[in-house]
């Protein structure tokens, strides 16, 4: 199975107030490369903050365009810079579960890909550009849906994607990150067969390894955010590489590459 993951494409619109008048190019700019690189990919994921400013439905009108020129299959997801109900004015329910939530679970060749929502209820505060609160949730009612689809596997791989990543990375997100991560880990270890947790958020690269489940961020489409690791200090925001992650994944093995879509390197040899 082939997986692409983008994330935090914060598309920014209307054009009053941009923050990130580049994201769209760059949206663009994987849609080309996935089209072509990875046209035999089984499914792309967008793993949140598709927007900068989910309060406003241009932003979506925009990305939902964007998408028409995207030849593979794709599902989407929420972070905190968007908005449950300006979203599903634009997209519909095509991308939702029964309660509402922005989520949804497929079955690949033996593996199963689990996207859920982990936008918090609660907005954001005044003046913010993102619509909820920053920090993640899955509540009770996400919680109970993951279980079911879990059950559903039969103890086949799975892969789970969602924005808020659920662990302390030891940088400058750790202070927003998933509030229900105890309880998501504990059922994801129960399951026995999850291979990996896919987030985004943080606009940074991390791999990490708890409780016998590997745990991976991207930098994703936006900028990436750049500190002295651990002492958050000298924490700046540069503007690239925009970055996916190409996933491989079969009944033995499950890797994770990176895919730098927008990058100031130059190519020395072919
Ligand atoms: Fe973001
Ligand atoms: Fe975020």
């Amino acid at each position: 199975m082939k997986l692409v993951v983008l994330s935090d494409i914060h598309i920014d619109y209307p054009a009053d107030g941009q923050k990130y008048p580049d994201n769209l190019a760059r949206l663009e700019t994987a849609i080309d490369r996935i089209n072509t690189a990875y046209s035999d990919a089984d499914l792309v994921v967008f793993a949140g903050d598709l927007v900068d400013r989910g309060r406003f439905t241009e932003p979506y009108d925009v990305l939902k365009d964007a998408l028409a020129g995207l030849s593979l299959r794709y599902a989407l997801t929420l972070g905190n810079h968007d908005d449950r109900e300006t979203f599903c004015r634009v997209f519909g329910k095509a991308h939702c579960d029964e309660d509402g939530y922005v989520q949804s679970a497929h079955s690949i060749d033996g593996t199963h890909v689990i996207v859920l929502d982990s936008a918090a209820d609660a907005p954001a505060p005044e003046g913010y550009r993102g619509a909820r609160a920053a920090w993640g949730q899955i509540c009770t009612q996400r919680l109970e849906r993951l279980k079911q689809w879990l059950q559903a596997t039969n103890g086949e791989p799975v892969i789970v994607i969602l924005h808020h990543p659920p662990r302390e990375l030891g940088i400058w997100g750790d202070e927003l990150l998933l509030r229900e991560a105890d309880t998501l880990i504990d059922m994801l270890v129960e399951h026995g067969n999850v291979r990996q947790v896919i987030s985004g958020h943080v606009h940074s690269t991390t791999t990490a390894f708890h409780r016998g489940i590997s745990f991976t961020t991207l930098a994703g489409g936006c900028t990436t955010v750049v500190e002295d690791v651990g002492r958050r200090e000298n924490r700046h925001r540069r503007a690239g590489p925009a970055q996916m992650a190409i996933v491989l994944s079969d009944a033995q093995q499950t890797t994770v590459h990176f895919d730098n879509y927008v990058d100031a390197n130059q190519q020395v040899r072919k």
